[in-house]
């Protein structure tokens, strides 16, 4: 009988840590990998996003760290996995779709910059993947949230490519289109350059450049790195 812990073997359950830029495909390569391998998908970005819009509908500034801490302590933030991806629960009520919107993105950028918002949000999200058999995606998973994490990649793209794709995903008219992409390149600039942990790919991490590969492609080589580790 075979002992060895494999993917015939659900016994063993891993924590993937998928980081990268806005467009790069995590979240649809998180998705895909989990319901593969039978895990649950947690984005960690829509709790930021949670948060930004807690902030906008509270009028609260952007600027204002402790007060912004305050706000995520007194509220209730809460993924669901569901088959299609994850439900963002924000004091019992669903906002999954609200929180997409442009100024909410914008919001979970500028919230997200500070180190007290930052290190609330990793200790629940260390709280929800600590028993494993999860998929977690975001900026921070394999540097901070999970830096044993069994799995890490780092997906990465060409700008132009990653603007492209967010254009085509939500369908953008040409006027709109040059506004959007310029917001993504400043909260790209805003992600890699903020003090408290940058968006970084870790040093232990496996980059994938999803510039010219298909989403069929990346998932391959997720899946690929998860048997490896499995098989260890
Ligand atoms: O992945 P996303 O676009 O939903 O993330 C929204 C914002 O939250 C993004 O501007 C960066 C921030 N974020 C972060 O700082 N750390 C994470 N682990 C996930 C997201």
């Amino acid at each position: 009988m075979n002992e060895k812990p494999g993917i015939d073997n659900p016994q063993r359950k891993l924590i993937v840590a998928i980081d990268g830029p806005a467009g790069a495909g995590k979240s649809t390569i998180a998705w895909r990998l989990a319901r593969k391998l039978g895990y649950v998908n947690l984005e960690s970005g829509a709790m930021y996003r949670a948060l930004g819009l807690k902030a906008i509908e509270q009028d609260a500034s952007f600027e204002d760290e402790d007060a912004l801490l305050k706000l995520a302590e007194g509220s209730r933030i809460r993924l669901e996995p569901t088959i299609g991806g994850n439900r963002t629960l924000l004091d019992g009520r669903d906002v999954s779709s609200r929180i997409r919107e442009r100024d909410v993105t914008e919001a979970a950028s500028r919230v997200s910059v500070h180190p007290k918002v930052r290190a609330w949000m990793v200790a629940r999200q260390q709280e929800m993947g600590a028993g494993g058999g999860v998929v977690m995606e975001g900026r921070d998973i394999g540097t901070k949230v999970f830096p044993h994490a069994d799995v890490k990649i780092f997906l990465d793209a060409d700008p132009v490519v990653r603007e492209q794709r967010r254009m085509e995903q939500q369908k953008l008219k040409a006027e709109v289109a040059a506004s959007v992409a310029a917001e993504l390149r400043e909260r790209d600039r805003r992600d890699r350059t903020r003090a408290a942990s940058p968006l970084v790919a870790a040093a232990d991490a496996v980059v994938i450049d999803s510039s010219s590969l298909g989403e069929d492609e990346v998932l391959a080589r997720a899946e690929e790195l998860v048997k490896e580790k499995l098989s260890d």
